[in-house]
């Protein structure tokens, strides 16, 4: 498939790049000019400079995004609310016939949330699914929620396959202690993802026939708060990385 990655040079975008060129011809879209990667850059947020970039995609990963759950409303509205609907408007106009959206567990992490916006409160013994009410814990998270909605509208409307990933933990590394002894060591053990695991959740999203599908992406971890029985059947998605292993 021709598939389009926004934000290509982020941290996700890094591990989808190395993890699916074999498979896909990738197309990368950054907000600074990166020579070394060849993308056409863009920003988002702005629709005049989105028209004409996603001509002859089949798909479109959009995880352009400002990823903290603490931005305020001045990054939230331009870079994750304009930025994704330029980003799914212009799919529209090109005839792109897949999303997948980079959404978050933020967007139900109002339920297990301790007291700031990457910690457990494990007493509260929460296990989430698809189906329960999203609680967004932040400005970030309702962003995320709007991605997820305006996706299913236009798959509604448009016949655009949308599949929003809500997604755990990611990070550069792929180490996840490097959250030990800090107040988001528990928050890590249920909600990492290993790099092998979200290129797994990715591929299965390009490659699943759903006309519109939510789902988790976090690894197996022993310690997760998010029931995967759902993801697995829908997405046939097999985590095999468990945070435990490497504490
Ligand atoms: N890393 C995680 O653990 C995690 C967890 C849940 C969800 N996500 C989501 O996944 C996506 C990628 O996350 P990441 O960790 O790779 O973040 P990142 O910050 O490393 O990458 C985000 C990229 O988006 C680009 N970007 C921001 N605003 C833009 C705009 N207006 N126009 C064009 N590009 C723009 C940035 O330049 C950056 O390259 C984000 O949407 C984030 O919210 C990440």
């Amino acid at each position: 498939m021709k598939v389009g990655i926004t934000g290509a040079d982020g941290t996700i975008g890094t591990v989808l790049r190395n993890g699916l060129s074999g498979q896909h011809e990738l197309t990368s879209f950054t907000l600074e000019a990166n020579q070394e990667l060849g993308s056409t850059k863009m920003d988002l947020s702005k629709s005049a400079e989105v028209v004409g970039k996603f001509s002859g995609l089949d798909a479109l990963i959009h995880l352009a995004a400002d990823p903290s759950p603490d931005a305020p409303w001045e990054s939230v509205q331009p870079n994750n609310i304009e930025a994704t609907y330029n980003a799914f408007n212009e799919c529209r106009r090109a005839g792109v016939g897949k999303i997948i959206f980079a959404s978050t567990n933020h967007t139900q992490h109002g339920d297990t949330l301790l007291t700031t916006t990457e910690t457990l409160d494990p007493s509260k013994n929460k296990i989430l699914s698809l189906s329960d009410p999203t609680n967004p814990d932040s400005l970030y998270a309702v962003s995320k929620l709007f991605g997820e909605n305006l996706g299913k509208y236009f798959s509604e409307k448009y016949g655009i396959q949308f599949v929003g990933l809500r997604i755990g933990w990611v990070v550069k590394g792929n180490d996840p202690t490097i959250m030990q002894d800090t107040p988001s060591e528990d928050y890590m053990r249920a909600m990492y993802l290993s790099h092998r695991d979200c290129v797994h959740a990715f591929k299965r999203a390009l490659e699943v026939d759903k006309k519109y599908l939510l789902a988790y992406a976090i690894s197996n971890n022993s310690r997760k708060v998010f029931e995967l029985t759902e993801t697995i059947a829908a997405l046939d998605f097999h985590p095999v990385d468990d945070a435990e292993t490497f504490f």
